[in-house]
């Protein structure tokens, strides 16, 4: 077995569903529009943001970047969203983070409206996570892609299968953790705080890193024969004569690569996955306003 997960022809598989899909719409009347909002100027997320409006667009949906500067209040931003709120042609809106400080990101995400929630990190989207409805929000898109991977080896269903998530963000620790719980995996949150993270790590069957910390996981840390998801998108320090350095991910992919069962590259393994569940997000977006339109819920007057 290679072992190596292809991150990138999962993801194409997706794009050739969404591009389907939007055909589809499309002779109904409805194009799929997508506003990314970047604040600032980082460089990886002006990379991200450029990326995402370039699928989008190969896509065949509508796609808008609104670029703000770093200076932008709390109150200009929230009322760039509550304008993307109003505007019919746009089906999902995505605040690129992090947010340059000392912008608050808890209430720009709250701001955008649950149904237009393409990052899947509103509160009511999350909750709907939390309490184990799949299919009526919008999922985070990178637990959303990790969780296509999983599924490609061990199928929908992990009964007996324990799942270690290393990292408890909302934006992915913490909903991966409810994807696999949803699909009746053993789930283990291990954070910062966890006391023999090595160990803890050695239970897993299905080993998910999402730290931030480049090559963390060395080969003891990994059960021979585990799938291993590696979220980390690391950049580093370039070597002598060289501008950039490489990417790499949370986990040690050479050290590991023997021991593990199946794991995901960096680049090419999660990150490609990202971007094209967020355009999965967006089709589904505009085809529940579409049907909307279409047929709205009938509204109860007769309240006396
Ligand atoms: N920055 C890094 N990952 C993400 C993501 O999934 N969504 C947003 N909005 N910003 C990010």
């Amino acid at each position: 077995m290679s072992g190596i997960i292809d991150g990138r022809a999962a993801a194409a598989a997706v794009i050739d569903e969404v591009r389907a899909g939007t055909k589809a719409l499309g002779a109904l009347g409805t194009v799929p529009g997508l506003a990314v909002v970047l604040v600032g100027s980082d460089p990886a997320s002006q990379t991200y943001v450029a990326a995402k409006g370039r699928m989008a667009r190969e896509c065949g949906f509508r796609s808008r970047q609104i670029d703000l500067p770093a200076t932008v209040s709390q109150a200009e931003l929230t009322s760039v969203i509550e304008a993307l709120n109003a505007d019919a042609a746009v089906h999902g809106i995505l605040v690129q983070l992090p947010l340059p400080a000392p912008l608050d990101a808890a209430p720009i995400l709250k701001a955008i409206r649950p149904e237009k929630d393409v990052d899947g990190l509103h509160p009511v989207n999350a909750g709907a996570l939390a309490s184990g409805d799949l299919d009526g929000g919008l999922l985070p898109c990178t637990p959303a892609g990790a969780m296509r991977l999983v599924r490609a080896v061990h199928g929908g269903d992990l009964s007996g299968l324990v799942a270690v998530v290393v990292g408890r963000s909302n934006l992915f620790g913490k909903p991966m953790g409810q994807l696999l719980l949803a699909a009746n995996a053993t789930v283990v949150m291990a954070h910062s705080r966890t006391r023999d993270l090595p160990g803890i790590c050695r239970l897993a069957d299905i080993l998910v890193v999402a730290v931030g910390r480049a090559e963390m996981v060395r080969a003891d840390w990994v059960k021979p024969g585990a799938t291993v998801i590696d979220v980390g998108i690391n950049r580093l320090p370039p070597e002598a004569g060289a501008v950039r350095g490489r990417l790499t991910g949370d986990v040690d992919f050479a050290g590991v690569r023997g021991q593990a069962g199946r794991i995901t590259p960096v680049p090419g393994g999660v990150g490609p996955m990202t971007i094209a569940m967020l355009m999965a997000n967006t089709l589904t977006a505009a085809q529940r306003a579409a049907a909307e339109a279409a047929a709205p819920a009938a509204e109860f007057t007769d309240r006396l």
